[in-house]
């Protein structure tokens, strides 16, 4: 059964590939040759991922899913959140989002914080949402040469190292991607 991932981020088709059940080929944009940006216009992460697999269903008319994630801060109200990708501005650059985080928590006692991802899945026409959440806390500075995003001042619980101080085998075992997609894997081969 052939499922339309509405990214062009091959890592996350990677991995969710190794763990989907047998019988499931993923698509990416980039494999459908897809390249028109899909407007994420929402205001949170639920809307988004739906505006997404919305659009990509009414192009292709194929069961299909997107993917929304960000970084929730609590002594900033949730923020970035939403707006993760481009908090210090469109042209999305990760050290430019992180500093700005880190100055705005310059002084700022409590640093908790979750990553959330959120999928949207569209089958046989119906639609279904699946979150995936990581708590933790925000370093003081950036460490870690691993990873993406945030990953260099996200210190998850039960942890002392940064994301981008794990492997990405470490990350994948308890982001909050890696949730979001067991929870999707489950329900499809419930
Ligand atoms: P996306 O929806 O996966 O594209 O994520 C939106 C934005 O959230 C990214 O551009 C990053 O800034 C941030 N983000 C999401 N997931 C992660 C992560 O695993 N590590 C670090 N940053 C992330």
């Amino acid at each position: 059964m052939q499922l339309i991932f509405g990214t062009h981020n091959q890592n996350k088709v990677e991995e969710i590939t190794k763990i989907l059940p047998s019988g499931y080929v993923i698509k990416s944009l980039t494999d459908l040759n897809f390249n028109t940006e899909i407007e994420e216009s929402g205001t949170t992460l639920e809307e988004n991922a739906l505006i997404k697999a919305t659009s990509i269903f009414n192009i292709f008319k194929k069961d299909c899913f997107a993917d929304d994630s960000g970084l929730m801060v609590n002594a900033l109200g949730g923020r970035p959140g939403v707006l993760s990708a481009r908090y210090a501005g469109n042209q999305k650059i990760a050290k430019d989002n992180t500093d700005k985080l880190l100055s705005e928590l310059k002084g700022v006692n409590d640093r908790r914080a979750l990553f959330k991802t959120v999928i949207a899945l569209i089958l046989e026409g119906n639609k279904y949402l699946f979150e995936g959440v990581i708590k933790g806390e925000i370093s003081t500075s950036p460490k870690g040469q691993y990873g993406f995003g945030y990953d260099p001042i996200f210190i998850p619980e039960k942890h002392e190292l940064t994301f981008a101080q794990l492997t990405m085998h470490e990350k994948n075992k308890i982001s909050h991607r890696a949730r979001a997609f067991k929870k999707l894997v489950g329900f499809l081969k419930s």
